[in-house]
């Protein structure tokens, strides 16, 4: 329903490189259109590039449902045509938030000293008033906190500064992720949030094209497909933006791939009987959230130790790299017996009963010598780490445990401040 024929409404902002409209239907979306402009320095130099708002908007819309799919929230709701996305309405925060892994660039001049090619590890975080009269001066966390932003009803206070660094942090730690399956170095980004005015929520907004960071193939700066070509263009020649553009083409012919799983991986659970089928679902249920496919068997390795090895045998054979989660009651022979005799990760994670679970547990535990399986007790833990091995050749489930991860504490300071709020 949303592409169908949209009902535009009144212009409301227009920038350099883009225009929001109004969607008269619906009064918590907009349109954003890319313009095919391209500007260096804050507009000083000005070309058109016929086909750049169509490469920028589908490396938006790419990078954006890469972050969606991660679980990070944005304001992005879905591509609308060639050069326009549709997007939550947001009241923007005026801060750039900058997050560098690679000195480069400003970086440099603000702090003499400091060689190209540094790697900050943690990541270095930087944020800039958005400010063109006055050339977008750093700000300092206290200079932000003092200046007492209220947008869409929220008051920007220590917490929602808080939010938006550890964001950026994980938006970005997602985003190199991603690049590094294409050989390809995420040097730094500047990103801006929003405040979601249905929700009040922040949310990763504007739009991440190859104007928002570098990027250095092979980690290599003289291969650089990012704007800083255009910005480093000494005279504008039609050939020396032909350049330009094919290293945008380069960039959003790639960024394409950023969507799709470069490994395969699954998970087969194995079930000693049907009455554990309630657990073995949860299981099933927690890999699906990751994009992990989950297969469950029911299978004995006490009463039908041929079967339970076929079984093995099948999901070795096809090549697809698989995590064997073995869901045994009373005595679990189920795990430690595919474990020893499979070179895949097996994890037991036995369906315990208040009665007799403290003696069961060590059927798990207590292996001989030469088996290497784990014991996790709870299914979605069990999945969770079958996610995090995967997750170490599969950047997409890489992607969704490091987005859940920033949820979870952002969830937590959230909960802290409804909680003092309360009580004061
Ligand atoms: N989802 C959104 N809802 C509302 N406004 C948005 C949204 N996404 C982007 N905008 C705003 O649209 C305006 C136009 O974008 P553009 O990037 O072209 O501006 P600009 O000239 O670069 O100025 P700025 O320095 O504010 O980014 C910006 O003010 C931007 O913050
Ligand atoms: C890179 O950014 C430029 C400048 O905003 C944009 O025009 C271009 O479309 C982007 N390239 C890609 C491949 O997205
Ligand atoms: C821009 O977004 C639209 C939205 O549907 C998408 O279909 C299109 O492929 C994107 N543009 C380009 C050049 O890919
Ligand atoms: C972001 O958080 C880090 C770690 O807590 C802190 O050192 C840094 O000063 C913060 N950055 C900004 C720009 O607020
Ligand atoms: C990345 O580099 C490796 C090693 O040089 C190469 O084997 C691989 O094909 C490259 N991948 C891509 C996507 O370019
Ligand atoms: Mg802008």
């Amino acid at each position: 329903w949303l592409t169908a024929d949209l009902n535009i409404g009144q212009k409301l902002n227009e920038g350099k490189t883009k225009q929001i409209f109004e969607l008269a239907d619906q009064p918590g979306l907009v349109l954003v259109q890319s313009k095919d402009q391209i500007t260096a320095g804050n507009a000083v130099r000005k070309d058109q590039m016929e086909g750049k708002a169509a490469i920028a908007n589908k490396t938006t819309c790419c990078v954006f449902k890469l972050l969606q799919e991660s679980g990070i929230k944005t304001a992005f709701v879905k591509q609308h045509s060639e050069t326009a996305f549709i997007a939550a309405r947001c009241e923007m925060i005026p801060i750039e938030w900058v997050c560098r892994r690679v000195a480069t660039g400003s970086f440099l001049k603000r702090n003499p000293g400091v060689k190209e090619g540094y790697r900050f590890t943690p990541l270095k975080m930087e944020m800039f008033f958005k400010d063109d009269a006055n050339n977008d001066p750093q700000w300092s966390e206290e200079q932000l906190l003092a200046a007492k932003f209220s947008l869409a009803g929220l008051a920007i206070g220590q917490c929602e500064v808080d939010v938006m660094n550890r964001s950026t942090v994980a938006i970005f730690e997602i985003l190199e992720k991603a690049w590094a399956t294409q050989n390809c170095t995420l040097v730094d980004m500047k990103i801006e949030f929003g405040v979601n005015v249905k929700t009040a929520e922040i949310v990763l907004a504007d739009v991440i094209d190859n104007d928002s960071w570098r990027l250095w193939p092979a980690g290599d700066r003289s291969q650089q497909k990012d704007k800083q070509v255009y910005r480093d263009l000494k005279e504008v020649t039609p050939e020396a933006m032909q350049m330009v553009k094919r290293n945008f083409e380069w960039v959003s012919e790639r960024v394409q791939l950023l969507l799709e799983p470069q490994a395969s991986g699954r998970v087969v659970v194995l079930m000693g009987s049907t009455s554990d089928m309630a657990h073995c679902e949860k299981i099933k249920k927690a890999c699906t959230s990751y994009g992990l496919p989950c297969i469950l068997r029911v299978t004995s390795a006490h009463k039908g130790p041929d079967e339970t090895l076929r079984i093995k045998a099948e999901y070795e054979g096809d090549g697809v790299p698989t995590i064997f989660v073995a869901v045994a009651g009373r005595s679990n022979g189920l795990g430690p017996v595919m474990s020893g005799n499979t070179a895949y990760p097996v994890i037991n994670c036995p369906p315990l009963t208040p009665d007799w679970g403290a003696q069961d547990i060590w059927s798990s535990l207590r292996l001989p010598s030469g088996l290497g399986c784990s014991t996790i007790l709870s299914p979605d833990a069990a999945a969770q780490f079958a996610a995090q091995i995967v997750g170490l050749s599969n950047h997409l489930v890489w992607c969704k445990l490091r987005a859940s991860m920033l949820n979870t504490w952002v969830s937590l300071k959230l909960a802290d401040q409804k909680l003092q709020a309360c009580s004061l």
